[in-house]
């Protein structure tokens, strides 16, 4: 079954506790949060202090999606509060095998990120040592944007690949993600569906989550 993961952008910052109950309560399986640092996208949302506060009262898997120009310097203390997804962007990182290699040593599921307009074929080669990675559907920095369909084709082509080299790679969707194109993200082969304004803009998180799903 595909997973949901709301990203807790789009939820009441002032209330970050009791979002996270909530969507705890209403059946999400991993809780998408956004690191942001205002160079490399431009945007800034929060760092270490705070996700290790998020850990300690959340229950699900936290998949941290790392939108900074040095993600190196995060790595380490990301895994010691035993984050369970770590990815980093492809446009930022010079040794990418170095760091996905770091990220799975200590124990955290690492993954890749790529922009809209990045080439599926720049991270091939370490395909077999992803655990996920994560297609961005619109330009990072901002919720609520609108969905770019560029990225079917690269979720079917990594899809297919996965398959052929029989590796267990998740693969994740980010961006203007809703309800009317869950179904062909996941005929296309996605894994993993990131959901911010689609769930956190209405009251009822169980419902926007499930119709995700189904
Ligand atoms: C965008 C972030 C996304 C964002 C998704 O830079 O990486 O995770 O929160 O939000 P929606 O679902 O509103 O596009
Ligand atoms: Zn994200």
């Amino acid at each position: 079954m595909i997973k949901v993961a709301p990203s807790l952008l789009a939820s009441d910052f002032t209330n970050i506790s009791g979002e996270i109950k909530k969507i705890e309560a209403a059946g999400a399986d991993i809780l998408h949060l956004d690191v942001m640092d205002g160079h490399f996208v431009p945007n800034l949302t929060f760092g270490v202090p705070i996700i290790a506060k998020i850990k300690k009262i959340c229950s699900l898997p936290l998949d941290v999606h790392l939108m900074v120009t040095n993600p190196e310097d995060y790595i380490q203390p990301l895994t010691a509060l035993g984050v369970e997804y770590i990815s980093i962007h492809q446009e930022t990182v010079l040794h990418l095998h170095r760091q996905i290699s770091l990220i799975k040593s200590e124990g955290s599921k690492a993954g890749i990120a790529l922009n809209p307009a990045t080439p599926i074929e720049t991270i091939l080669p370490i395909l077999p040592d992803l655990d996920f990675l994560l297609l961005m559907s619109v330009n990072p920095g901002f919720g609520g944007q609108r969905f770019l369909p560029l990225v079917y084709d690269k979720i079917r082509k990594i899809d297919q690949l996965a398959k052929q080299q029989q590796l267990k790679l998740e693969i994740e969707v980010d961006g203007g993600v809703n309800d009317k194109i869950a179904s062909q993200l996941k005929a296309a082969g996605a894994d993993i569906l990131v959901a911010g304004s689609y769930i956190f803009k209405q009251t009822d998180y169980r419902l926007q989550i499930e119709s995700l799903r189904n």
